[in-house]
């Protein structure tokens, strides 16, 4: 019987096993930002080139796609996110009238979550009634992989279809403050800071304030604004109730992989379902660099500063003044620098010691021996890049995640970081001059060595991962059953007051009984006095 069994046991590992090599993986990725792709596609090429058969749902289908790899795309549905956000947005900043730092903290990350949200549900209501999902979805998989981000709709989508597959949240940034009840693990305030917060995890009181007011605020946000309104557009579009949102996302959820690593992104409470992969999206392969770029490397003999705000922000949009204290500062160097900068010249608009270019190849840049150091706006992806190449770094801070991970920067010793609006031609010069020292260029490439010092590559590990999940689903629990209680079973506050309670009628019986016995002793002592006199 026991042979028997075993053989089955056996058996059953095998067509597992056998399964987990061509697997049938749906990949949803609904959000519009370029950079969040980049981290994902090189873990969804290497699936389809390991033989699996993958789906993926994104507004970013590939330009050569692997065998057995299936793009549906999203594009037209919204505008994508690249160089879209006007940079004089960020002065009326300065308009805010004065208020206590923490407070403006607050306000800071209240205000900055917003598009989020708006985004999410207009790409929602879109979703409902995209064919081209649909049909994805009327198809069977073993295993889906969700970014998890700003929305959960496509979860929704998945329950209306009778998409029942394990399902592994991706996330391209650290964990938000939605994102830990997911899987169970805690985002406690007292020491992890929110994800767009300018705080360490050592916080003094006024910081652990901000952060418990910031963590609960986006938690509701999440919730309230998103998820529930998300709801109501797959009920209305599909004309019948589903059950919870959260319920059915966090039901489906078995694990859920962060594109950091402690190292630089600081070390935060895990789970076994909770992989952290930062840098899998590193190519090791090299793209190429434009001819006209590596000519002014070649004469750039005091190495080159790469400097660049990102996919997101239209750096050409900047203020004429804010331009011009930041072009005095560079034009001090000694070194060489490229800008992207994208109303440039075609083969790039020299000043001086700039050369301003329309885009760069960054990673590619980075790891040029000419480049030295790096001025960035502190999205992961930079930042990831810039870790693993060793060279120190000048974060400037505009929203989201990069305060943050300036912060982080700082911490590390990886560089420095200077919020933009605080920038002054004095102050960057003086940042850029301590980030080139050669101080902080060693530090950095310590920072460098520790952050590459792991068990398995990043990739690698996310590979066994999925395939792990493949094998055993839901059958082998990764999350922590925290999850599934109240914020008052939590929190232990029904301990807490039955604790109370007990204690209360502790001291009214012990207050009891001594009077108790206080009145029998007086009682037999004023009987034992009459006796005497008697
Ligand atoms: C693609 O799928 C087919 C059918 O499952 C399989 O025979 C083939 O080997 C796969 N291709 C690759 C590159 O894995
Ligand atoms: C989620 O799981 C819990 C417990 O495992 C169950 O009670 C609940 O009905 C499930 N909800 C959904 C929507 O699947
Ligand atoms: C730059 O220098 C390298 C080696 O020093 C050389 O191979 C390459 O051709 C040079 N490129 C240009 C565009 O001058």
């Amino acid at each position: 019987m026991r042979a028997h069994f075993a053989i089955f046991s056996v058996a059953a590992v095998l067509v597992f096993v056998n399964n987990a090599s061509s697997a049938r993986i749906l990949g949803l990725f609904p959000h519009t930002g370029k950079s969040h792709q980049m981290v994902f596609e090189p873990l969804l090429r290497r699936l389809a080139e390991r033989g699996h058969h993958v789906t993926v749902v994104s507004f970013f289908p590939l330009k050569n796609r692997p065998e057995n790899y299936t793009d549906v795309s999203l594009e037209g549905i919204a505008s994508l996110g690249v160089e879209t956000i006007d940079m004089a947005e960020f002065e009326s900043y300065n308009g805010i009238v004065e208020v206590p730092l923490w407070i403006e903290n607050i306000m800071r990350q209240i205000f900055d979550i917003n598009p989020l949200g708006d985004m999410a549900l207009n790409v929602c209501s879109k979703l409902v009634s995209w064919q081209p999902l649909a049909e994805a979805l009327r198809k069977d998989y073993d295993v889906a992989l969700v970014e998890f981000f700003n929305s959960d709709c496509v979860h929704g989508l998945m329950h209306v279809y009778g998409k029942k597959v394990p399902t592994i949240a991706m996330l391209s940034s650290g964990l938000m403050q939605w994102s830990a009840d997911r899987i169970g693990v805690t985002d406690n305030p007292a020491y992890v800071p929110t994800f767009s917060s300018f705080l360490t995890s050592r916080m003094t009181f006024m910081e652990r304030l901000e952060n418990t007011i910031a963590n609960c605020y986006l938690k509701l946000w999440y919730r309230y604004k998103v998820q529930m309104k998300e709801q109501e557009i797959i009920e209305r579009h599909f004309g019948r109730k589903i059950p919870d949102l959260n319920d059915i996302a966090k039901n489906s959820t078995t694990m859920m992989m962060a594109n950091v690593f402690h190292s630089l992104n600081g070390a935060k409470p895990l789970l076994p379902g909770l992989v952290e992969v930062g840098g899998m999206h590193l190519n090791p392969k090299s793209t190429g660099i434009p001819l006209y770029m590596e000519r002014f490397l070649n004469e750039s003999d005091q190495g080159v500063v790469l400097f660049s705000f990102g996919s997101l922000l239209k750096t050409s949009t900047i203020p004429e003044y804010k331009e011009q204290m930041i072009m005095n500062a560079l034009s001090r160097l000694k070194q060489n620098v490229i800008w992207k900068y994208e109303n440039s010249a075609e083969e790039g608009t020299r000043i001086g010691n700039i050369l301003k270019v329309r885009w760069i190849p960054q990673y590619d840049l980075l790891r040029h021996k000419k480049v030295i150091a790096f001025i960035g706006h502190g999205g992961l992806l930079g930042m990831t890049e810039v870790v693993s190449v060793g060279k120190p770094m000048l974060v400037v801070p505009f929203f989201g995640d990069q305060p943050y991970n300036g912060k982080m920067a700082e911490e590390v010793g990886l560089g420095l970081s200077i919020p933009y609006r605080h920038i002054t031609e004095k102050r960057f010069y003086e940042a850029i001059s301590t980030v080139l020292s050669a101080e902080m260029r060693l530090s950095a490439r310590r920072v460098s060595k520790i952050w590459h010092d792991r068990e398995t590559k990043p990739l690698d590990k996310a590979i066994y991962w999925v395939e792990r999940v493949i094998r055993w689903g839901h059958q082998d629990p990764l999350h922590s059953s925290s999850r599934d209680l109240n914020i008052i079973q939590l929190s232990l506050l029904d301990i807490a007051a039955a604790s109370i309670v007990a204690i209360i009628v502790l001291i009214i019986l012990t207050k009891l009984l001594l009077s108790l016995l206080f009145r029998l002793i007086k009682v037999s002592f004023n009987s034992k006095v009459k006796d005497k006199l008697h």
